[in-house]
């Protein structure tokens, strides 16, 4: 398809159409459809999918293919954890996997579209789409921001990369707040994993609701036209958010449709999602000089080119897909909801021995199908779905297993079924108790200004623990919780997050042994006054605690100090960015450097010793960290810049090698360039962003 010869033959009308995405109800488009008047329909799958786009391209005058969008964003039939979750797994190879299981799947259904990944660097748990995400670390987001990119469209569906950009630092955690980030943060986080993206060649881009030092990101044409088309040299379309064009007159930055319509084409936005100014009006603002000609063409070339690149002109209706195995989809869950849990604590209560003869399953989330599957969930095929209670009792027998819900919901304060509970409990030799948050806690327009447990599952929690039973809390949520009230009262503390269809099973087969392979991707707060906290933040000129994380737990602070600290709370996060623990003990030792010197375009070699000290065979999640001692502007205490996953047998001992690029090391100097400086480093491989030998090297 010559795509300058067909818009050469394109009428104004048709071309505005391309640069239209619109909600159907039913099939209430389908004259907009034949007309030529829509480039992309969102939220219509299977029969409705086919029949539109059937309508498009052999009824309509052009024969162009739609582009059929859907919020695919952790699976379509088969639900895989939520992208946080996913993070925690540290294993961007099995997040791709899922990505293209998932696009399977949706293309199936006739979606050729995903608005996923989400890119936002989320550093505040109140925020609901933090379980969008993959949490707080740019290098982290950016990895799997690739995966699930490549994912997707190795399967032929678009991803989209959102929100560009800053909506993960919605102000105060709350959903559509707006946004101040100092330009240098803008360039080293926020941006770095949309510079990927376009790197992986994604096909589109969504801009966000975002007001970001006063200019609506669907408005701002520094941001999109500028930096994303013209200096990153993105050359798909991008998309705005739902409504998002005609939001920016309640933002007070367009005085009408009409206004709107034009910061958001001057902008760069090729594509209008959900509302109407772009049809309404841009017909009559050509017509009036207003707009020219060049700025539809240039959308339309951009909205045909991503057609063209998927594949729909030749294959509208998608690759003949025959046998997705669901076997396969499901075991790809199941794998990655093990590698998603995080062991928090575990006062050696875990894994349950098979001496086990009666467990009592309590909590409003052992048996809570829907809710373990998370948010962003519409096409699930809920015969998939296995709670924990379904895990348990198919492994222990029905016998063995007596569940009590003790609350109807995870945001009850109805506290009848307890006693019950506590019954339960009493008869059995150790409780595994499903606690967290709905589904519906999290996602858009879901902030909590409180994040610890609803409800009265902690009341439900004080109880059981009353009866001196090994408790297991497993927690299913959208976000980091406050815990420091659960780790207290449980023997061991397993964070599952929203783990999916298999999550049941997944978890079941940990309590019973298999390895929890997850590691956090966002430090867990010890309360919500801490919020943000995150382990890659500047040292300030008063440290709280000049010898970075090395105080051991509990130890008092000085309140009187001086320091950048409170007087009333710890610094530190309850559980730090990159922790979670495994079945076995690990010790890190011996690290070395190939050199202690290298050039601004070199390379060094790092490694350390790791020692599996336990009697059991264990994976861990070798992490490498880096500082910059001195810059030309001030550098964040530590940032990630590798990892490995590594399984060792008992008293194994191996040397974990790492290659570190000086490159990796750039940033935003102090002239605004992306640079490498000279200077001393210090460089961490441990277990976590808290931990871990060190040693230092210099850059010349
Ligand atoms: C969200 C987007 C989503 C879109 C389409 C919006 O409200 O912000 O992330 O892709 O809706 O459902």
């Amino acid at each position: 398809m010559n795509i300058s010869e067909l818009i050469g033959e394109m009428t104004l009308r048709e071309k505005i159409g391309q640069l239209c995405q619109v909600q159907p109800n039913g099939r209430d488009q389908e004259h907009r459809v034949r007309d030529g008047m829509v480039g992309s329909l969102i939220n219509v799958t299977g029969d409705d999918a086919y029949f539109y786009q059937s309508q498009a391209v052999e009824h309509s005058r052009l024969k162009i293919p739609l582009l059929l969008g859907r919020d695919v964003i952790h699976g379509f039939n088969t639900i895989f954890p939520i992208p946080l979750g996913q993070a925690a797994s540290f294993d961007p190879r099995a997040v791709r996997t899922a990505a293209a299981i998932a696009a399977r799947e949706a293309n199936s259904a006739g979606v050729n579209w995903t608005f996923s990944p989400m890119l936002d660097v989320s550093r505040d748990p109140r925020w609901g789409r933090v379980a969008e995400g993959f949490g707080e670390d740019p290098y982290l987001v950016s990895l799997y921001g690739r995966a699930m990119i490549e994912g997707y469209q190795s399967e032929k569906i678009a991803a989209c990369a959102k929100h560009f950009v800053g909506y993960g630092a919605s102000e105060g955690g709350r959903d559509y707040s707006e946004a101040s980030i100092p330009p240098r943060q803008l360039h080293d986080v926020y941006l770095r994993p949309f510079r990927e993206a376009v790197d992986a060649g994604v096909l589109t881009v969504m801009s966000a609701f975002t007001d970001l030092d006063g200019v609506p990101c669907t408005g701002n044409a520094a941001l999109i036209r500028d930096l994303l088309k013209i200096r990153m040299g993105f050359g798909g379309l991008v998309v705005s958010d739902w409504n998002s064009v005609t939001e920016m007159i309640t933002h007070g930055f367009a005085g009408d449709e009409a206004n709107a319509a034009f910061h958001a084409l001057a902008a760069g936005i090729d594509m209008e999602m959900a509302s109407n100014s772009f049809l309404d009006h841009l017909e009559n603002m050509i017509a009036g000089g207003e707009v020219p000609l060049e700025w539809i063409d240039a959308a339309v070339r951009r909205v045909l080119e991503v057609k063209q690149r998927l594949g729909l002109f030749d294959e509208p209706y998608g690759p003949e897909r025959t046998g997705i195995a669901a076997n396969d989809a499901l075991f790809n869950a199941r794998s990655l909801a093990h590698k998603s849990c995080v062991l928090l604590k575990n006062e050696a209560t875990l894994p349950l021995g098979e001496g086990i003869r009666r467990l009592a399953v309590i909590g409003p989330l052992a048996d809570a199908a829907a809710d373990q599957l998370g948010c962003w969930v519409f096409d699930a095929d809920h015969n998939r779905t296995r709670t924990v209670l379904s895990g348990l009792r198919e492994r222990l027998g029905d016998v063995r297993v007596d569940y009590v819900a003790g609350l109807p919901h995870s945001r009850s304060n109805d506290e009848a079924g307890i006693p019950h509970a506590i019954e339960a409990a009493c008869r059995a030799d150790a409780v595994v108790l499903c606690l967290g948050e709905d589904a519906d806690l999290s996602g858009e327009a879901h902030c909590r200004a409180h994040i610890g447990l609803p409800g009265a599952q902690q009341r439900l929690l004080e109880a059981i623990a009353g009866t001196g039973k090994p408790i297991v809390t497993v927690l299913m949520a959208g976000r980091p919780l406050v815990l420091g009230p659960v780790i207290e009262r449980s023997g061991a503390v397993l964070l599952a997050w929203h783990p999916g269809s298999m999550g049941g099973v997944a978890i079941t087969d940990i309590l019973f042994g298999e390895e929890p392979g997850g590691r956090l991707p966002m430090s867990l707060p010890r309360s919500v006054g801490q919020v943000p906290v995150y382990y890659n933040h500047k040292n300030t000129g008063r440290p709280p605690d000049q010898k970075g994380p090395a105080i051991p737990a509990g130890t008092p602070l000085d309140p009187s100090g001086f320091v950048a600290t409170y007087i009333d709370e710890d610094h530190r996060p309850l559980f730090p960015f990159g922790y979670g623990l495994s079945y076995t003990d690990f010790t890190y030792s011996d690290i070395l450097l190939s050199t202690d010197r290298m050039p601004a375009d070199g390379q060094l070699k790092a490694s350390v010793l790791v020692t599996n000290t336990g009697n059991k065979t264990g994976n861990e999640v070798v992490q490498l960290y880096v500082r910059d001692l001195v810059g030309s502007v001030t550098r964040p205490v530590r940032e990630l810049k590798d990892f490995q996953r590594i399984s060792l047998a008992p008293g194994e001992s191996r040397r974990v090698e790492f290659e570190v690029e000086a490159s990796d090391l750039a940033f935003c100097d102090i002239r605004f360039r992306q640079a490498v400086e000279p200077g001393e480093y210090r460089l961490w491989i441990g277990p976590n962003s808290a931990s871990g030998p060190d040693i230092l090297f210099r850059i010349e």
